[in-house]
């Protein structure tokens, strides 16, 4: 049985991490027979520069027909004053909800030996383990209407629409409560349901759902305290669930709990398990070229994307365990170098995963 892969290396230093990806994902197809085929694709500024559009029609055909894709990251200051419609980001959030990849997985988990490469005390952050379930394809980020209009005074006000529908409420909240099932079995939902009649609705729908998962300890709280908390006492988090821009914010939060940006992966789910991974981070203008990205990120949402969508749960766990193991010999790239140990490249950092496998 053949199974693609669609890489997608986009902009800045994404095609300099998605090349490290590629050859840990080529060596585990072979040593475990995985029968994976890959094809690459154009998407976000690469791909305006080349087709005038930031997710062309092939990409998304070949998005829609793929097992499972791999993205680097989209965006940069050369595209940043076109028209919202024809940016880089179009791209990515054009994947997002072509694909109806609503189910977002960001585990910030720290590597014991990174423990003194985050910005918290270790005794804060040692031993930590969370999954933020982050709603990717509704809430202010889609809503309508939306835009910059004139007003009668000749002001012009900018506005967007943050919506959501009981659905969407619903099987955002199922996913988190089935992965807190799995896990520690606590959920905390993150809202501002003292402000927003969205999260009122939000709230309802997660006590709602409570019911049927009565194994899941259910809490709530309100978006500006789940920012505190996160650096005040990260482990007392098992998963949290959430719409999409406090999901985006949150997640690049927690992200600075496990060391750096450069070590959180993601995974973007709809309801066939179909998917899409990619690190949590952008495209690193200010480090673009350079060949110092840490490419952990991309390597280990490679392994999601074996575990969640291909169903190679060993091979996954090959690749987390050889990460593991270069953490261990003390390489480091430049945004984990604070503990001390090797400073290496991308590709230096790439090589060391691939002979630990
Ligand atoms: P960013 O995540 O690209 O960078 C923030 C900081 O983190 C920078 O200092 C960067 O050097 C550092 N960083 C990020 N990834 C790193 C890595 N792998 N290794 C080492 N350091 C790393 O966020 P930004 O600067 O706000 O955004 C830059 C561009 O990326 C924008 O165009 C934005 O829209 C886009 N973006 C894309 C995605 C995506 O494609 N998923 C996500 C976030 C931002
Ligand atoms: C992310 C990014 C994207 C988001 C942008 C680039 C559209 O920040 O994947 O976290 O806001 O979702
Ligand atoms: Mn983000």
């Amino acid at each position: 049985m053949s199974r693609n892969v669609l890489l997608l290396p986009g902009d800045g230093i994404g095609p300099e991490i998605v090349a490290e990806a590629e050859k840990v994902l080529n060596k585990v197809n072979d040593q475990f027979n995985l029968g994976l085929t890959f094809d690459k694709a154009l998407v976000g500024g690469a791909a305006i520069d080349a087709t005038d559009s930031p997710l062309p029609d092939e990409t998304l055909e070949k998005a829609r027909n793929a097992d499972a894709i791999l993205l680097g990251a989209v965006g940069g200051p050369q595209w940043d004053s076109l028209p919202m419609a024809k940016r880089p980001e179009k791209g990515l959030l054009g994947l997002r909800s072509n694909l109806q990849l609503f189910a977002n997985l960001r585990p910030a988990i720290l590597y014991p030996q990174l423990a003194s490469a985050s910005s918290l005390k270790p005794e804060v952050v040692s031993g930590l383990d969370i999954l933020i379930v982050r709603e990717l394809t509704g809430g202010i980020y889609f809503g309508q209407p939306r835009g910059v209009r004139e007003l009668e005074n000749g002001e012009r006000q900018g506005y967007n629409t943050y919506q959501y529908t009981e659905s969407e409420i619903r099987r955002i909240g199922r996913v988190a409560f089935e992965a807190a099932q799995q896990r520690g079995k606590k959920l905390c939902s993150v809202d501002k349901a003292n402000v927003l009649e969205v999260t009122v609705l939000w709230r309802e729908i997660m006590e709602d759902l409570k019911r049927e998962y009565p194994d899941v300890e259910l809490s709530h709280m309100y978006v500006d305290n789940a920012a505190m908390q996160l650096v005040r006492a990260p482990k007392q988090f098992d998963v949290i669930v959430t719409g999409n821009m406090f999901g985006d914010i949150l997640s690049d939060e927690a992200a600075m709990l496990t060391g750096s940006i450069g070590m959180l992966p993601s995974a973007s789910l709809n309801s066939e398990k179909q998917g899409m991974y990619e690190p949590c981070h952008g495209s690193a203008p200010d480090i673009a070229g350079q060949g110092i990205a840490n490419p952990l990120a991309t390597i280990i949402s490679a392994a999601m994307m074996l575990r969640y969508s291909l169903n190679e749960e060993k091979a996954a766990e090959a690749i987390e365990a050889a990460v593991s193991k270069v953490l261990d010999q003390g390489l480091r790239t430049a945004d984990i170098m604070s503990d001390g140990g090797q400073k290496v490249s991308t590709r230096e950092m790439g090589e060391a995963v691939l002979s630990a496998l």
